[in-house]
């Protein structure tokens, strides 16, 4: 829906009175609304990078979810302050994995005599505790895009991987880029004693995965894939590792959100696409690779946003903009030092990944 012109002007006033004081920074998957004021556009990872690549600017503007904003705390100076404009726009993902959980998860771990031998692997899209942890127990954080080389480091240290907290992020990678079976891989309950698995079930798994999944990507099933390529021939299926197993084995193309744009860039003229990632990021593409003779569809009939990126909307931005142009500074997020500390040991040894 067209951007409310009276808001637009707000955010751009506001925008314009604090200068370069003000960095924006929006997630491929934040509204069209936002997207416009956003300095840079990116994916979780670049977005944290481009953060502590602007110390000048004392307030970063975090269009996206609270781990991002947590994350870009980590990586930027202690002067620099993180807001994110909506305090609710958490990630369901990253909820699924709680310090409590992981704790007693590594208690189980060494009960059943691994532990030594197990290096945890987080996904970015988990909260700052998570990555505390790992940098504690001598792991790494990665991205959609490192995942291997995330695992390929990991399996250099130690002989087994906890991966954290998206089970098809670390099954997909596991199976499709390491080649490893689906036998090599254990599913790890948080909610059942011991997470449901035996210490014999332990003992033989190569990835213990941490049943979690994203409840965006998580919709798209095997009858999506068939069902588009049966109404649209000759249509390449490409979507995000976060889809289920099933899903991405059937795909054509699998990658980040940064591979999908880089991938519909590349694409000639002509060719059609299904896309199974976020809808507002799709949308935009379709938009934008139109006059190009690029057809690209949503993977599925459903409508399907991230509910909790669409909390940031330009009434939100707009508040956030207008208060610190007041000298108000809301939403702040800032990660405690001593999780800070253990957090940025993990993001540093992914910064460090060959
Ligand atoms: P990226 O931003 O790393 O592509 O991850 C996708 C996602 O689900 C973000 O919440
Ligand atoms: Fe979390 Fe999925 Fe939304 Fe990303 S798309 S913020 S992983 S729920």
């Amino acid at each position: 829906s067209p951007s409310d012109p009276d808001l637009v002007e707000r955010a751009r006033k506001a925008k314009e009175k604090l200068g370069d004081k003000v960095f924006v920074l929006g997630h491929h998957y934040q509204r069209d609304e936002v997207i416009q004021f956003a300095d840079v556009t990116g994916d979780s990872f670049k977005l944290a990078r481009d953060a502590a690549a602007r110390p000048e600017a004392e307030y970063i503007v975090f269009c996206g979810v609270h781990f991002m904003a947590e994350s870009a705390d980590i990586l930027t100076s202690d002067d620099q302050k993180v807001v994110l404009p909506d305090l609710a726009a958490g990630c369901s993902m990253a909820d699924m994995a709680t310090a409590e959980q992981v704790a007693e998860c590594w208690d189980v771990l060494t009960e059943a005599g691994i532990a030594e031998q197990v290096v945890p692997v987080s996904y970015m899209n988990s909260s700052a505790d998570i990555k505390a942890f790992t940098g504690k127990h001598g792991g790494t954080i990665c991205t959609s895009s490192n995942a291997k080389r995330a695992l390929d480091w990991a399996f250099e240290q130690g002989e087994k991987v906890l991966f954290l907290p998206d089970q098809h992020l670390g099954r997909n990678t596991a199976v499709r880029d390491m080649g490893m079976s689906l036998e090599d891989c254990v599913l790890y309950n948080p909610h059942k004693p011991n997470g449901g698995l035996t210490a014999d079930e332990l003992r033989a798994a190569k990835m213990i995965l941490w049943r979690g999944h994203c409840s965006v990507h998580g919709r798209f099933s095997l009858d999506s894939v068939n069902d588009v390529r049966e109404r649209i021939p000759g249509v390449n299926v490409l979507v995000h590792p976060e889809c289920r197993h099933e899903v991405v084995a059937a795909a054509d193309y699998v990658g980040s959100t940064e591979y999908i744009i880089k991938a519909l860039e590349a694409a000639p003229a002509g060719s059609k696409w299904a896309i199974g990632t976020e809808l507002n990021l799709v949308r935009r593409l379709a938009n934008r690779f139109a006059p190009e003779g690029k057809e690209i569809v949503f993977l599925d009939k459903t409508v399907c946003f991230c509910s909790t990126m669409n909390r940031i909307d330009l009434p939100h931005l707009v508040w956030a903009l207008e208060s610190l142009a007041e000298g108000n500074l809301v939403n702040r997020i800032e990660v405690d030092k001593e999780t800070e500390a253990f957090a940025k040991l993990a993001l540093e040894r992914m910064l460090a990944l060959p």
